[in-house]
């Protein structure tokens, strides 16, 4: 049975995708998983259900549990420096305003989640971030218009909600004639100035998927191909809860699987949430691999192993909370924890200084 403090925190952390994976890695710590009882009936357990229909057997579940803690591990190593983080020359020299920035979220969370990054990041980079929501809200209209957009799908957390809202967001991705195509989740602060530079170096024209795996090996997925003939695939995928960008180049090579109602059909053929479909679509069907960038940052990673000193070359934060202990980065900054839970005010009065309601600088 999972227990009721799992489906809490999984309903607190809510809307990211794939939240199979936390609920699995919170399974693993408290080892009181029952396969067989997972009846896929609330938020989280639905795509645990989605990745249980693609494990054939509880034998191959155990296995995957195994790989999940290991992937655990690897996420949890210190952030180390990647070839990336070097500086090396731009090969394309791109704005912000080359960048189309989706932030996923759920109406329930506009007032404790979407606030927080209408006030810091998306304050200053709201011409290229649009918000894909399930419900209309005033509010939200009077702060950034058009760039509010009610996908009408479904405010259930289920796979075919979140598959809905990614459909819309590529579809308004390609509308938008930009070069780039960057997802995040309403828990994720996105560094702007940092994304542009990792971006640049890597032509959009060509095939890019940029992002972070949450495992540490390509998931194991079954194919429905029809005639209940199953096909199993393996294939990476960049976790939608760090954050992930797919060039134009190859957004468009991905159109006949993601564009109109093609990319809920996919989602259904794979049984797998929205960032795991996008990953099948880009390494199993386009076989173009996923490139990998230790700058992203989700909620499933221990985001204390964040360096204070290496925090303004992030491209992207997030926090989480788990029986009451948070998941933050370590940043003693402008706002104390009780004040600023998220840090991300904190962050954003780091990067930023010269904010208005960030306090007067002193050394932290
Ligand atoms: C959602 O529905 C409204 C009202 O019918 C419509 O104006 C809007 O375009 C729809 N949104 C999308 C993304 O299709
Ligand atoms: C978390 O904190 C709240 C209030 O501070 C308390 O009521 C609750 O029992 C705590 N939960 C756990 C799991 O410690």
């Amino acid at each position: 049975m999972v227990n009721s403090n799992v489906k809490k925190t999984v309903i607190s952390i809510g809307s990211t995708a794939c939240l199979c994976l936390l609920l699995l890695l919170v399974a693993v710590q408290h080892h009181r998983v029952q396969v067989e009882k997972v009846t896929g009936e609330d938020t989280g357990t639905r795509a645990l259900d989605a990745q249980l229909s693609g494990a054939p057997e509880k034998r191959g579940f155990s296995a995957y549990l195994s790989k999940l803690t290991r992937g655990r591990r690897e996420v949890e190593k210190p952030a180390r420096s990647s070839a990336s983080s070097a500086d090396p020359a731009p090969v394309e020299d791109i704005s912000a305003d080359d960048i189309f920035i989706a932030v996923k979220t759920t109406k329930k969370f506009h007032q404790p989640r979407l606030n927080l990054l209408l006030d810091t990041w998306i304050s200053r980079n709201a011409q290229q971030t649009y918000i894909f929501t399930d419900g209309e809200d005033e509010e939200l209209k009077k702060k950034i218009g058009s760039h509010a957009i009610n996908t009408n799908c479904s405010a259930a957390h289920s796979r075919q909600a979140l598959s809905c809202k990614m459909a819309v967001e590529y579809d308004k991705f390609i509308e938008s004639g930009k070069k780039w195509f960057c997802h995040v989740d309403d828990d994720n602060y996105v560094n702007v100035p940092s994304l542009v530079k990792f971006l640049s170096q890597y032509p959009h024209t060509q095939d890019m998927y940029l992002g972070k795996p949450s495992l540490d090996r390509p998931i194991e997925a079954t194919e429905r191909l029809g005639d209940n003939k199953m096909k199993p695939v393996n294939f990476w995928f960049a976790t939608g809860g760090a954050g992930f960008c797919v060039s134009r180049g190859l957004a468009l090579k991905m159109s006949p699987w993601a564009s109109g109602g093609h990319f809920m059909n996919t989602a259904e053929k794979i049984r797998l949430p929205d960032d795991c479909t996008i990953g099948y679509i880009i390494e199993s069907v386009l076989k173009v691999p996923l490139t990998r960038s230790n700058l992203f940052h989700s909620h499933l990673e221990n985001l204390q192993q964040v360096q204070r000193s290496e925090i303004h070359k992030q491209i992207t934060l997030s926090y989480g909370m788990f029986e009451n202990k948070s998941n933050i980065i370590n940043l003693k900054g402008a706002f104390p924890v009780e004040e600023d839970p998220s840090r991300f005010k904190s962050v954003h009065c780091l990067l930023y200084p010269d904010t208005p309601w960030c306090p007067p600088q002193v050394a932290f």
